[in-house]
């Protein structure tokens, strides 16, 4: 459960000042699929920031299992960032010079797994998001969806509660934002919390939530049925 209460970010540049968060309160419960949506500079990615303690607030807390965020020493934000939430941006950040393998291994490495289960876990990671088949090609030869599916594979690897995604189709067309936003229902449907930001009306229509800001304020949430999700996996490149 993530407990967002009267978070506020300020920000100062020089005389003048910047709510990007204007006092936000917001529950999201374990196994809810969220779509934050509102228009370009509306707070959208400085919440989602904050959730993941990437970011702290000028005001306000962000409790996430009964544990305030900001009362983390280093090492346990260095945990909840490996464990506890995995993180998928518009930008994939892959390591184009490590294969897939070892992009997606990573998250596993920094939290200590012992070796022998990483292959085990990489390969249940890349099957959820039907990428086994370039295990062993270099990150830089995939097409942007694939990078995506990588990079998602990557987040999930360790199998965290909350998956946060900041615009994951933001640089795909339309087929590779369809097929990222079903692998995103289908880990929804296995039992992840997914919370997607994004300003596309269509991926926020897949969520079962919509919560909608503007000007660092949520002024709509609202429940959704979703369109369901396509059953046919499709090949993508
Ligand atoms: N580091 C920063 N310094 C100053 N202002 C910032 C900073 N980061 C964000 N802002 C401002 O805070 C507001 C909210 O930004 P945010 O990135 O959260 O918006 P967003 O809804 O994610 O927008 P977009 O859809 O364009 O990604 C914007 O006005 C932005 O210019
Ligand atoms: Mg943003």
């Amino acid at each position: 459960m993530i407990s967002v209460r009267g978070l506020k970010k300020e920000y100062k540049t020089g005389e003048a000042s910047l709510f990007a968060l204007g006092g936000v309160s917001l529950d999201i419960k374990e196994g809810e699929f969220v779509a934050i949506t509102g228009k370009s500079g509306s707070g959208k990615s400085t919440l989602l920031n904050m959730i993941g303690t990437l970011d702290r607030p000028t005001e306000g807390t962000v409790l996430v299992d009964g544990k305030d965020l900001s009362a983390f020493s280093g090492k346990q934000v260095a945990e909840y960032r490996n464990k506890t939430v995995g993180f998928v941006f518009q930008s994939f950040y892959l390591e184009p010079s490590y294969t897939v393998y070892d992009n997606v291994e990573l998250p596993l490495i920094l939290s200590g797994s012992p070796s022998k289960n990483n292959r085990e876990r990489v390969e249940a990671a890349l099957e959820a998001v039907g990428l086994i088949s370039k295990i062993k090609e270099k990150a830089r030869n995939l097409s942007g969806g694939e990078q995506q599916r990588v990079a998602i594979a990557r987040a999930i690897v360790n199998d965290p509660s909350y998956l946060l995604a900041d615009e994951p189709c933001g640089n795909l067309d339309t087929a590779n934002s369809e097929n990222i936003m079903h692998i995103l229902s289908t880990l929804h449907a296995a039992g992840k919390t997914v919370i997607i930001v994004t300003h596309d009306p269509e991926d926020a229509r897949k969520a079962e939530r919509i919560v909608t800001m503007s000007d660092g304020l949520v002024v709509s949430d609202v429940e959704n049925t979703p369109i369901p999700a396509q059953t046919e996996e499709k090949e993508v490149v």
